[in-house]
């Protein structure tokens, strides 16, 4: 067969020697059963989707590589962290991103107004490591229980299939520890330019530990050479009208003409304990580090340099999570990074299959892409992850018959843990002190867009979901509870009446602000 060979086959690899019509008696029919050929084709394309994703449905991939600078901040990668990928200048890591969007379908607006996905696979050569971020700092909820229902109530309503303004509201004024997280994503930056245009965070707080063993909590902070750029309501409206998948156009024809993209990864760092100092929680994911209390320190930068060659088998079926960490990264224990641990690679079980990690965009290629398992069959067992003079017969652990062995011990970071099984919430909760700083430091434009839009939105909900969320937001900020009450009709005497929900534990500082709206 010539190498430029072109004839088409069937899966089966014979020869099609008619595409045009099925096999039928006489040219107008019936059809056969038999027609081997066009049961194939039609039963396959019956199957070409997957579940899209419950959430992040609609993204793009690219792919690109991490290169280290040796260093956190001034001092050497080693103090914090043995993972080998930070440790020497110039250390160049493979990867795959993936920008998403969250609640809409795989087809829907690029720009709406949505938290937008930033999740980076590193192909180390100690294996993968998935950086599951968002661009926002923040997150609604801090307990990962409450995250079907923070979604449920964002996505169409179950009856009319239409995202309903009182469905949100009536969960997020039932959360006050969503505030902070609204007031970003009303505000422009709930709205990124493009995906080239916007920082990501990894939200959760994680842990990095060193040869000895000792660790520090970690924040991770993606910000972009290409400056940050938001839209309004107004501008995004114009966008969508002409192009539902705006920013993965945009990434696509940067990474084809030669325009790379890159951002420069900092973390933000802090001794492993509770710190009562501070009145804020590290564990909690609805605040950020203050960056003049915890530096911002550089440990590499991000070029984006490669496009996919086909969007089902790299965008629909990559499968990242939180879960996956190399050595000298560990995890915390806030209760949204254990819960999404779990969460994200038994979706991917589901969504993809049982042997998702076999497909190449998902294996690893640190170790020359050496993966020794005795994990066997499964549907869609593609490969049997044997090393090289393994004995075949020997797929368990340990046997004196050449079979695989575990790796050399590490110093095993190995916290002392001790309390009483509960339910309860962290103790220092805080939620509005954050988004008054917030509210304070907007640009005035910002802050314009942040109350036409949140109070559009209020407007479109009813009295006892209104009255709440502007008791919320007076709790904030006297001039954000007031422009807010403008929009809506509404003023602080009409919500004076309302107590602090059941379930809050108000601090000194809020119980004073409750004091003074009287
Ligand atoms: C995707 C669960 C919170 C960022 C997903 C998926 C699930 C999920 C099930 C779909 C994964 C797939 O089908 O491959 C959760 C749960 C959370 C949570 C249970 C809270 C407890 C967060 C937070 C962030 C985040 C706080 C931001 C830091 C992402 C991103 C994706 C994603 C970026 C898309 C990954 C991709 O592009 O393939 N999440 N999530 N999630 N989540 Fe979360």
């Amino acid at each position: 067969m010539a190498d430029d060979d072109r004839t088409l086959t069937t899966r089966q690899g014979h020869p099609v020697q008619d595409n045009q019509n099925q096999r039928t008696v006489g040219s107008r029919g019936p059809a056969t059963l038999e027609n081997y050929h066009f049961l194939e084709k039609i039963s396959h394309f019956d199957r070409e989707r997957i579940p899209e994703r419950v959430v992040h449905a609609r993204g793009f991939v690219a792919y690109g590589e991490f290169e280290a600078t040796g260093q956190i901040g001034d001092e050497p990668a080693s103090t914090y962290t043995r993972a080998k990928l930070f440790q020497t200048a110039g250390k160049k890591t493979p990867l795959a991103i993936r920008f998403s969007t969250v609640i809409g379908g795989r087809d829907s607006s690029e720009a709406a107004r949505d938290p937008r996905g930033f999740a980076v696979k590193f192909y180390t050569e100690d294996g993968n490591w998935d950086l599951v971020g968002n661009n926002l700092a923040i997150f609604f909820i801090r307990d990962a229980i409450k995250f079907p229902d923070v979604i449920h109530s964002l996505k169409p309503d179950p009856v009319t299939f239409r995202q309903e303004p009182n469905r949100i509201l009536d969960f997020m004024s039932q959360t006050p520890e969503s505030m902070h997280m609204l007031t970003h994503l009303f505000s422009p930056r709930g709205i990124p330019a493009t995906y080239r245009h916007m920082e990501g965070f990894g939200v959760n707080t994680y842990k990095m530990v060193n040869a000895a063993g000792e660790t520090v909590l970690v924040k991770y902070h993606w910000i972009p050479r290409q400056g940050v750029a938001s839209l309004t309501e107004e501008e995004a409206a114009k966008v969508q009208g002409q192009e539902l998948g705006s920013a993965s156009k945009d990434l696509y024809e940067a990474i084809e003409r030669g325009d790379y993209p890159q951002w420069d990864l900092y973390v933000q760092l802090m001794e492993d304990h509770d710190h009562p100092e501070l009145d804020w929680d590290p564990l909690d994911d609805t605040k950020i580090w203050p960056e003049d209390q915890f530096p911002l320190r550089r440990v590499g930068t991000m070029t984006l340099n490669e496009n996919v060659k086909d969007f089902h088998n790299e965008n629909e079926q990559i499968a990242m999570g939180t879960g996956v960490l190399v050595d000298g990264l560990d995890f915390s224990d806030d209760k949204m990074l254990v819960g999404r641990t779990f969460s994200y690679s038994d979706t991917q079980r589901y969504r993809v299959g049982p042997n998702y990690l076999q497909l190449p965009v998902n294996s690893p290629k640190g170790r020359a892409g050496k993966v020794y398992t005795n994990q066997r069959g499964g549907e869609m067992s593609y490969g049997v992850d044997t090393a090289p003079g393994q004995n075949p017969h020997v797929n368990y652990e340990p046997s004196i018959h050449n079979g695989l062995h575990e790796a050399e011990k590490q110093p095993y970071h190995a916290p002392q843990i001790s309390g009483r099984l509960t339910r309860s919430d962290l103790d220092r909760t805080n939620d509005y002190l954050q988004a008054r700083g917030r509210y304070n430091t907007m640009n005035d434009w910002e802050r314009d867009e942040l109350i036409n839009v949140l109070g559009a939105m209020m407007a479109e909900s009813e009295r006892d979901v209104q009255e709440r969320m502007l008791w919320h937001m007076f709790m904030v900020h006297d001039d954000y509870g007031q422009r807010i009450g403008e929009v809506i009709g509404m003023t602080a005497e009409d919500v004076k009446h309302l107590k602090p929900l059941p379930r809050q534990q108000l601090s000194e500082a809020e119980l004073e602000r409750l004091a003074h709206l009287g």
